[in-house]
């Protein structure tokens, strides 16, 4: 296939993850729509870690939407590719000292997850008090209780944030305030196995308690991700926002506090398919074995997935199989990646699209066998390559390979030991 700089007319080699922009464009401003309908000036933030492919990361830039990231290589990706630290979310229980004192020094907007996050913070306070620092707090509560069998926990609770029940919050906003931090925002996100609005009920009540009975005044509530996104179906954008503004309006002013939302896969796993081909189709016993360019670790990498995939094929038989098994190219014999049942049979050649694979799939890629696969933009009929396959001058980036005795230590041809020397 020819690539131009404008793009392309035909269909893309496989194997191959296609972004569909459009749907993508779709949900975004929807989920804009429902946050100006129901709270103007709410911060829409993309959280990195569920595909942090750049083309969608600097796409998602150019479309207004900030940054959420959770370590300090999102966050220093997220400065790569263009985003001011005041439109960058920082969370998570693992930044650096250095990287939280430079992004609270430059106006990002923190959510602290880790007591020795507490004690630099604080630290950081008492050595520059003119700074005022403001942080939000990541808040431990209990989903379970709530709302029974939803959590992903159940009873053994999260491991994230500082404890409500146990005082723990309690003790890290006294010792921030005692230090001169301001505390600033409440961070309530919880992963849920039903995406319900019972969830954000829940989930904005216990922010509005803490509110209302620790006297807070808030710049934001970050309400988190892990919201259900199709096209089609429900609960819609629309129903959480309004339900999380329902229940925080009486304690607070919209116009001064900000809701913060941290969408991933409600709206990147829809948009973005995989393609690949049929390599080989065989019979073993009663079964139809068909090997694809294709691998489940490309599209289930935790081999956790019950559901099945949404599949199409572009076969043209006029013969249909009760089952055909799709196997993958590794050599795993659980790399199966879905059984076709009653569909036209596959032949050497064919296509086949997996459907709403791009949410915690690409951004665990790995390398076993085959390196990472190309991905493209479609634009209604134009495909525009935005990664190149992988090959191995890919792999070997940041490797050396010749003797680590070698006195000249020049590494090898082509090596670059930039990225493998800073490492200990
Ligand atoms: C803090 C935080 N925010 C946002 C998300 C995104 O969640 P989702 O992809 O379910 O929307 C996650 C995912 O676990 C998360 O941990």
């Amino acid at each position: 296939m020819m690539h131009s700089a404008d793009g392309d007319e035909s269909a893309p080699s496989t194997p191959a993850f296609v972004i569909d922009r459009h749907l993508l464009d779709v949900l975004v401003s929807r989920f804009r729509e429902a946050l100006d309908a129901h709270w103007p000036g709410a911060i829409l933030s993309y959280s990195f870690k569920t595909n942090s492919l750049p083309w969608l990361i600097g796409h998602m830039r150019r479309q207004g939407v900030w940054a959420e990231v959770v370590s300090d290589a999102e966050y220093e990706l997220a400065l790569a590719l263009g985003y001011a630290p005041e439109r960058i979310v920082f969370n998570g229980p693992i930044k650096s000292q250095e990287r939280l004192r430079s992004a609270l020094r430059e106006g990002s907007l923190v959510n602290l997850d880790s007591r020795r996050e507490v004690t630099w913070a604080a630290e950081l306070a008492r050595e520059e008090p003119t700074l005022s620092l403001a942080v939000g707090v990541r808040v431990n509560w209990d989903l379970e209780a709530h709302c029974p069998g939803e959590s992903t926990t159940g009873d053994e609770g999260s491991r994230f944030g500082f404890s409500v029940d146990t005082g723990a919050l309690d003790r890290v906003i006294e010792e921030l305030t005692d230090s001169g931090v301001r505390l600033a925002g409440l961070h309530m996100h919880r992963n849920s196995l039903t995406q319900s609005l019972g969830v954000y009920r829940a989930a904005a009540t216990v922010a509005a308690d803490l509110i209302a009975t620790r006297s807070l005044d808030l710049d934001w509530v970050d309400i988190g991700g892990g919201f259900f996104g199709n096209l089609e179906g429900s609960p819609s954008f629309d129903d959480y926002v309004r339900v999380i503004r329902e229940v925080l309006d009486p304690v607070v002013d919209p116009t001064r506090t900000r809701l913060v939302v941290e969408p991933g896969g409600s709206v990147i796993a829809v948009p973005v398919e995989l393609h690949a081909a049929v390599l080989d189709v065989k019979d073993v016993g009663e079964r139809r074995h068909v090997v694809t360019n294709a691998s489940r670790t490309d599209i289930d990498p935790l081999f956790r997935r019950r559901r099945p995939f949404a599949v199409t094929t572009d076969s043209t038989s006029e013969q249909r199989l009760p089952e055909q098994i799709i196997g993958g190219f590794t050599c795993m014999e659980d790399d199966r990646l879905t059984r076709l049942q009653d569909a036209p049979e596959l032949a050497v050649g064919d296509r086949l699209r997996f459907e709403a694979v791009g949410a915690y799939t690409m951004s665990y890629q790995s390398s076993f066998i085959e390196f990472l696969p190309a991905v493209y933009v479609r634009d209604g009929e134009r495909y525009t390559l935005v990664r190149r396959a992988w090959g191995v001058e890919d792999y070997l980036q940041g490797n050396r390979w010749d003797d680590v005795d070698d006195p000249s230590g020049a590494g090898a041809p082509g090596a670059d030991l930039t990225g493998a020397q800073r490492r200990p």
